[in-house]
């Protein structure tokens, strides 16, 4: 068995304090009408091969800014999950690209890979991923001391902020086997924001708490768009949450939903997609807050 603070040292690789960093942080905040955070473009998917081959994701092409909450809906098994994956570097695709922060994930080597997301990306999924012998307030401030290099005293005071957003003062000293289901989806939702990322990718993390608990993380969420300037990408089936997103995708079927004409031919898509009937480009986008 490797040791803990091996394994936590290869998780939260200490990166350097430099001028790049606080650059990168700091840019989503001034800029007037940015630039993409994220970009997706002609994404395309597949799964299993022969007769068992399936599509998940047919030429999705999109664009996510900084400083906006984005909800990604859709019926179950249209590709929401997948498309999450490909754009946040965790699934890579069988064709198309995918821009971040002015960088070619996918032509990334796989250690420059690692630290781009490290440094730069929070992941919330269902299935929390918590430490065990680590307390509430434990699980944050690692993050902080191994990612960061954060003092003691600054990581016990930034997660015992994010823990108080969360409803969860009370619940600092507990382990993960003493938590409710939700608690433990509240704390691994405070673990991906404490480190102020600036892309965010959230795989339903509402879906196992009640409304208070809910509205809670969504306007954590929406804070960290909006006041921290963060992409934030949340892929979710509650129709309660549209009204706190600046914009809505649909997918269906592996394709966002388009007002455009469907493609007049086949072109240039990955030969094994061809015989597929895909939808024109340019997703259908809901906005909501027009002044984002
Ligand atoms: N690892 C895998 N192996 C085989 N097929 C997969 C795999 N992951 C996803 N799929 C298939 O790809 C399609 C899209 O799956 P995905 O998980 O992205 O859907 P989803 O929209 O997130 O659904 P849900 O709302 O139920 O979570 C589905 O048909 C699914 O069966
Ligand atoms: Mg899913």
């Amino acid at each position: 068995m490797i040791p803990l603070s091996r394994y936590l040292g290869r998780l939260f690789r200490a990166e350097p304090h430099g001028s790049d960093r606080l650059a990168l942080r700091a840019a989503p905040a001034v800029v007037c009408k940015p630039e993409p955070a994220l970009k997706g473009e002609e994404l395309f998917r597949s799964f299993g091969t022969g007769d068992t081959r399936s599509y998940a994701l047919k030429g999705v092409s999109a664009d996510f800014r900084p400083g906006e909450l984005n909800l990604l809906m859709g019926p179950s098994g249209s590709g929401k999950s997948t498309l999450l994956a490909v754009l946040s570097g965790l699934l890579r695709p069988d064709a198309g690209a995918v821009g971040a922060l002015g960088r070619s994930v996918w032509q990334m080597g796989e250690d420059e890979m690692e630290r781009f997301r490290l440094r730069h990306c929070s992941y919330i999924f269902q299935g929390y991923n918590l430490f065990p012998a680590l307390t509430a307030r434990e699980q944050l401030e690692i993050v902080l001391k191994w990612g960061e290099g954060c003092s003691a005293r600054e990581a016990r005071d930034r997660a015992d902020r994010v823990l108080g957003q969360l409803g969860l003062s009370r619940k600092a000293h507990l382990r993960p086997a003493e938590m409710s289901g939700g608690e433990k989806q509240r704390v691994a939702i405070g673990r991906a924001l404490v480190k102020n990322p600036a892309l965010v990718f959230a795989d339903e993390p509402t879906s196992a708490l009640d409304w208070e608990n809910g509205q809670q993380v969504i306007n954590l969420l929406t804070e960290t768009a909006r006041e921290r300037g963060a992409m934030v990408l949340v892929v979710t089936h509650d129709p309660r949450l549209t009204s706190y997103a600046d914009r809505v995708f649909e997918l269906a079927d592996g394709q966002l939903e388009s007002e455009a004409a469907p493609a007049a031919s086949g072109s240039g898509l990955p030969r094994e997609y061809e015989h597929l009937p895909l939808a024109g480009h340019g997703p259908r986008v809901r906005l909501y807050n027009p002044d984002h």
